[in-house]
């Protein structure tokens, strides 16, 4: 019999498409030109079964998506311990750029914001940028179950514009936080960030998640049960940023959004959803993206409470 759920996201997907707020990331070039009609939605089963409708097929850098994957890859590297002796796990209520320490313990407060997630990337095995971008590389493509690349336009835009985050790197360098070169670090990371994927490879990384860390197509035991636990926790609590409990109260699926327009939420036991769609809020979560995983938490009963 035929599936009804590509039918009802096209609905979904119509629906949102109304929304005309919000605008591109405008601080990457690349991304303020990115074509603001595109939309897509993609629903990952724990059972392996993927749905998809819209521009499902169209590529985007994942961004801060992910600083959640790279998290769980830095916990298998070095072991949650020192992970947690580097990165705190409290929400910060503020803008994800914001440059800031936690008071008492000089660790950036979560690995959900840039200061946590850049230092989570200098912790991943690989002694430069070009090892450590690999490293991630060759986890995120083992993720979506396709080889993924790095978009270099995408790269070499957020480059020319990363003043903030090599500031971010520097506070991290004098604090003692990370203590290679933080130049080196920082364009690892906005390499990381400029991975490309489609909604349909995000739905699949998600759903792993979602499957206590198991590839729900290859069966691949990817993620350590316990890491899954620690990164759908920081996504709980910090995976949207300063709308987190907005999202949270709405929504209530652990999530990480990108600048890119991506949007992907984990719900244990059940699925892995992405969306997509440019035009961002002045939080940085996409508009229609938020609409979207409301609408199908309130019709599908996604909530966790
Ligand atoms: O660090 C940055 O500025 C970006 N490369 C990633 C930021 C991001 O995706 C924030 N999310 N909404």
């Amino acid at each position: 019999m035929k599936s009804p759920i590509p039918d009802y996201l096209k609905v979904v997907l119509d629906n949102a498409r109304s929304i005309e707020s919000g605008a591109p990331a405008s601080y990457i070039e690349t991304l303020a030109k990115a074509d603001t009609s595109k939309m897509a939605v993609a629903l990952a089963m724990v059972d392996g079964n993927v749905y998809s409708v819209g521009d499902d097929q169209v590529e985007f850098s994942m961004q801060s998506i992910s600083k959640a994957f790279v998290y769980a890859m830095a916990i298998e590297d070095r072991g949650l311990s020192k992970v947690l002796e580097k990165i705190g796990v409290e929400p910060s209520g503020d803008a994800f750029n914001q440059l800031s320490l936690e008071r008492g313990t000089n660790r950036p407060v979560n690995p959900m914001i840039n200061a946590g997630a850049i230092t989570a990337h200098s912790l991943v095995d690989g002694t430069t940028a070009e090892e450590r971008t690999e490293r991630i590389l060759r986890g995120l493509s083992q993720l979506a179950g396709r080889q993924l690349q790095v978009d270099e336009e995408v790269y070499e835009a957020e480059l020319k514009s990363a003043d903030r985050n090599m500031a971010i790197g520097y506070m991290l360098k004098s604090a003692g936080v990370i203590s290679c070169d933080p130049r080196d670090i920082v364009k690892g990371y906005i390499r990381q960030c400029a991975i490309n994927v489609n909604v349909r490879d995000l739905a699949i990384m998600a759903a792993t998640l979602s499957n206590a860390g198991v590839h729900p197509i290859t069966g691949d035991h990817i993620i350590p049960q316990a890491s899954v636990r620690q990164v759908l926790s920081v996504m709980t609590t910090c995976g949207m940023y300063d709308a987190a409990g907005d999202w949270v109260s709405n929504v209530g699926i652990p999530a990480k959004s990108g600048v890119a327009g991506g949007i992907i939420g984990a719900l244990p036991g059940q699925v892995g959803i992405a969306t997509f769609s440019p035009n961002l809020d002045e939080r940085g979560n996409s508009v229609r993206g938020v609409a979207i995983c409301e609408k199908l938490s309130r019709d599908m009963g996604l909530h966790m409470m």
